[in-house]
């Protein structure tokens, strides 16, 4: 066995906090490996990235969650006593309550409601000088996901609610006041959820039976128990901010179709399978989550190294994402590369790898990947817009990257068919 190698300095937390995307690759560049050790918060940590690293990665039987997640982002984005920090039997049974809820057909659902939702504030923004898109669109996603979940929602709490959810994946990673208002936001939203869980039990509330609430509150465990309801209000949060944090993508889709006109041109006229290319292409181009975490069941052997029992790692998700023995040119945006793509499960990782069912990777892909089709629809065909002289660069201190003024556009119009009514006939009766 050889010894991993080792990034030098005593600890990397402040260069890891720099540059979350690239700490992981251009250590590994520099060290000539796909795996290094280092110290994060003082604890020894490995690092890994690229397919391979991927495959060893989601192998259940290397890999534990139990107690992964740091106690600040338990706090924040993820909660306690969710899905994410379980493992074997238990955490698959949990994760089949997620997947039955996010069937195709459920998840068309969803998708008409934002649809409907896009149009009516495409509407209102023709009436506004400008318009902030990344805020826009987490309204739209809050509305959509409520409505769709069976969460009631008046539309006075729309702008109470939505500011709730964005704060734990926009805050999550800060500290000071930042960390603080998602810590409370986290406080209020589950109060919120739990609420209605324990409304549906009592029975003074009454959601139809295929709605993410109903299945929440009455999904048992292994043992036959109902969630206790503090699990079952993150598991329920679990759909909602992750939903609503698609906002993100949609931004970053606004801002690949603002820096590749040609691109705008091509879905204008396009097919489903342009479309679907773009969005892909967006999904492995920007960044979004850098890494994600797991420890060391039993100590075991990868590629010569060892990976001793109980030690943190990390997989690289944005640098597997623009690993160059993986994608040809991985630093230029070409949503032509996925129109051959063979669907590799360990390549294009930006919501995890491996099997939806078996392991941790993400099951709101297809939620995220159909959002962000419905938004570039809207962007591309359903209206015009300007994007003013604003600072575009992508921040990449920031977590989820986006452009520092959160993508800002004015001048919209509603676009006219070529008979000269609104692309969407009801616009015209508001
Ligand atoms: C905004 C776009 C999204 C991104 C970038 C994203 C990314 C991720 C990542 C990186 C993971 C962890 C993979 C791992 O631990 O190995 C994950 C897990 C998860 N995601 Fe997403 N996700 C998104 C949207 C969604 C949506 C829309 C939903 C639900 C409707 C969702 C629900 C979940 C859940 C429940 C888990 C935990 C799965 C498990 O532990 O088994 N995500 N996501």
């Amino acid at each position: 066995m050889s010894r991993l190698p080792v990034e030098t300095k005593l600890d990397s937390t402040l260069a890891l906090a720099r540059d979350p995307y690239r700490f992981i690759s251009s250590r590994c560049e520099k060290l000539n490996s796909d795996a290094f050790e280092t110290r994060l918060l003082l604890q020894k940590v490995i690092c890994i990235r690229g397919e391979e690293a991927t495959k060893v990665f989601y192998d259940t039987s290397h890999f534990s969650r139990v107690g992964v997640a740091p106690s600040r982002i338990a706090k924040t984005l993820f909660g306690r006593g969710g899905v994410q920090g379980m493992d074997g039997k238990a955490h698959r049974h949990r994760k089949m309550m997620f997947l039955s809820l996010l069937t195709e057909d459920k998840i068309g659902g969803l998708t008409q409601l934002a649809r409907d939702i896009w149009k009516r504030r495409v509407l209102q923004w023709s009436r506004m000088d400008q318009v902030v898109l990344y805020r826009q669109a987490q309204e739209v996603l809050t509305e959509a996901v409520c409505q769709w979940a069976g969460v009631p929602l008046d539309p006075a709490d729309v702008d109470r609610r939505t500011s709730e959810l964005a704060a734990l994946f926009d805050y999550a990673g800060n500290v000071g006041p930042k960390h603080w208002w998602a810590k409370l936001a986290r406080k209020r939203n589950e109060l919120w959820l739990r609420g209605i869980v324990e409304q549906i039990r009592s029975r003074t509330y009454d959601p139809p039976e295929d709605t993410a609430t109903f299945i929440v509150a009455n999904h048992r465990d292994l043992d036959g128990n109902l969630l206790d309801p503090q699990s079952a209000a993150v598991e329920l949060n679990n759909i909602l901010r992750p939903t609503v944090a698609v906002s993100a993508y949609i931004v970053q889709c606004a801002h690949a179709l603002h820096e590749h006109p040609t691109t705008r041109e091509t879905l204008a006229n396009g097919s489903a399978d342009d479309l679907w290319c773009f969005v892909q292409e967006v999904r492995r181009f920007y960044p979004f989550f850098p890494f994600a975490g797991a420890k060391v069941k039993e100590s075991f052997e990868w590629q010569g190294y060892p990976f001793p029992s109980g030690r943190k790692v990390l997989l690289d998700l944005y640098g597997t994402n623009h690993d160059p023995r993986i994608w040809n040119r991985p630093d230029e945006f070409d949503p032509e590369r996925f129109r051959e793509w063979d669907g590799n499960p360990f390549t294009l990782i930006p919501q995890g790898g491996g099997d939806h069912h078996e392991n941790h990777r993400c099951p709101g892909e297809w939620i995220a990947i159909e959002q962000m089709k419905v938004a570039v629809d809207m962007l591309v065909n359903h209206c015009q817009y300007e994007v003013p002289e604003q600072e575009l660069q992508i921040d990449m201190d920031r977590l989820p990257a986006i452009p520092k003024n959160q993508f800002i556009i004015e001048g919209v119009r509603v676009a006219q068919t070529a008979s000269g009514a609104p692309t969407d006939g009801q616009e015209t009766n508001e």
